[in-house]
């Protein structure tokens, strides 16, 4: 049986922060961040825009096309939980009106949850191919003013269908995965900007990566040569870089530097203008890749390397259906990333403060653009709205 990924749209926010306005207002050199880092841009969410609202706006054109009534579940996977109790999932579901036959649920490991929900998904459709299961990856990417993560910030979501027969992509059973209990990133409870060891963090990605490659391969005698595109988690589109070039190093390919560019840069365009996103910015890398590919790759091998800090990885591969080209969502993700509205660095300051504060009551301004808004808070209770 075939389980995959049937549709898949992104979302994003109606803002960003240009890393020239950045560099500009930190008095730093813009190379810094266009080479240095491979960023050039990052969407940033208003305050009437968070996770939920994010998702939604990347599921809907995904329930538009089907019959919203067989999603099944709702796996949520976030690292910018709206809540400790209620999954964002719930939040969602309401929103979107979806059957009451349905079960829903957040999962969270830092940037590795998205992957962990699409095997989980993908499982249970194995174990019943009646399963529609709603798969979101969401995340604002958020880091303290004046410190190195903060030009690494961004925002983004990503919704999956997963189903028997998918049209886009079949996953493939096997995979190597890592578990190292390290402090690299991590967000205590009480706040809303994360913590990181930054320097640390980039070397415990590229070591988590070696460790799921060598038991991928084990576990799925696949070769490096078997696999024609491969797409990372991006932090930062650097980050990237530096993931293929370790793998090329360990497995001793010989590519020119065209085929290196071939196998990842298509993977990263939308990553370096939109920023970080967390769990969803693996699937953006995808999406990016599909988007942005001139020929056709159907039937071709895709890898995803998943790390979440903290650390969880995970290195998995699917299979192009043929055809898939035809459901691709590639005029929405473009018209998102083109209208975003420019931000100066103290408008951006002026969202970042507001979304920061903890408030038990408040009505949000009107900023966010998108089909659903976080409109506010009433006695510690979020409220949606579709505009
Ligand atoms: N022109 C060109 N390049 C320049 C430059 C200039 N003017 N100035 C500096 N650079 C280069 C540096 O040489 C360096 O290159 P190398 O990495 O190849 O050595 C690069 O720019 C970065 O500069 P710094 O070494 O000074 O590092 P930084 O202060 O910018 O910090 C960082 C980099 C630690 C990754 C920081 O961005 C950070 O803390 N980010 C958040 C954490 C993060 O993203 N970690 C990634 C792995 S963890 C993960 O993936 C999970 C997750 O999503 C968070």
């Amino acid at each position: 049986m075939k389980v995959g990924i049937d549709l898949i749209h992104f979302a994003t926010a109606d803002y960003y922060l240009g890393l020239d306005v950045f560099a500009a207002e930190k008095n730093m050199d813009v190379d810094k961040f266009y080479i240095g880092i491979g960023q050039e841009k990052m969407s940033i969410a208003p305050p009437d825009e968070d996770i939920v609202s994010l998702a939604a706006k990347a599921a809907a054109p995904i329930l538009e096309q089907i019959d919203a009534n067989e999603i099944s579940a709702v796996l949520f996977a976030t690292e910018t939980s709206v809540d400790q109790s209620k999954s964002a999932g719930v939040f969602l579901h309401g929103l979107l009106n979806l059957s009451k036959r349905c079960r829903v649920v957040e999962l969270k490991h830092a940037c590795y949850a998205g992957a962990a929900a699409l095997q989980m998904a993908s499982a249970m459709v194995r174990a019943n191919p009646k399963e529609k299961i709603l798969v979101i990856a969401a995340d604002i990417a958020k880091y303290d003013i004046d410190t190195s993560g903060e030009a690494t910030q961004g925002c983004g979501a990503v919704a999956m269908l997963v189903t028997e027969s998918p049209r886009i992509i079949m996953i493939e059973p096997g995979s190597g995965y890592f578990t190292d209990d390290v402090m690299d990133f991590w967000r205590p409870n009480q706040r809303t900007t994360a913590l990181v060891d930054g320097k640390y963090s980039t070397k415990v990605y590229l070591n988590s990566l070696k460790q799921t490659w060598d038991h991928f391969t084990e576990q799925t005698g696949k070769r490096f040569e078997d696999i024609d595109y491969f797409c990372y988690h991006i932090p930062f589109t650097k980050m990237a870089e530096k993931a293929h070039q370790t793998l090329v190093r360990k497995v001793g390919a010989k590519l020119t530097p065209d085929e290196f560019k071939a196998q990842t840069l298509p993977g990263q365009l939308y990553n370096r203008i939109v920023g970080n996103s967390y769990s969803a910015s693996l699937f953006v890398s995808f999406v990016s890749l599909l988007d942005n590919l001139k020929e056709n790759i159907d039937n071709k091998r895709v890898s995803f390397f998943s790390y979440g800090s903290g650390c969880v990885a995970e290195f998995f591969t699917g299979v192009m259906q043929p055809g898939y080209q035809s459901c691709l969502m590639t005029k929405s993700h473009q018209q998102q990333i083109e209208q975003r509205n420019p931000l100066s660095y103290a408008q951006y300051l002026e969202f970042y403060y507001q979304a920061e504060q903890m408030v038990e009551n408040i009505a949000y301004e009107v900023n966010n653009k998108g089909p659903y808004r976080l409109a506010g808070i009433e006695d510690h209770k979020r409220h949606y709205q579709k505009t």
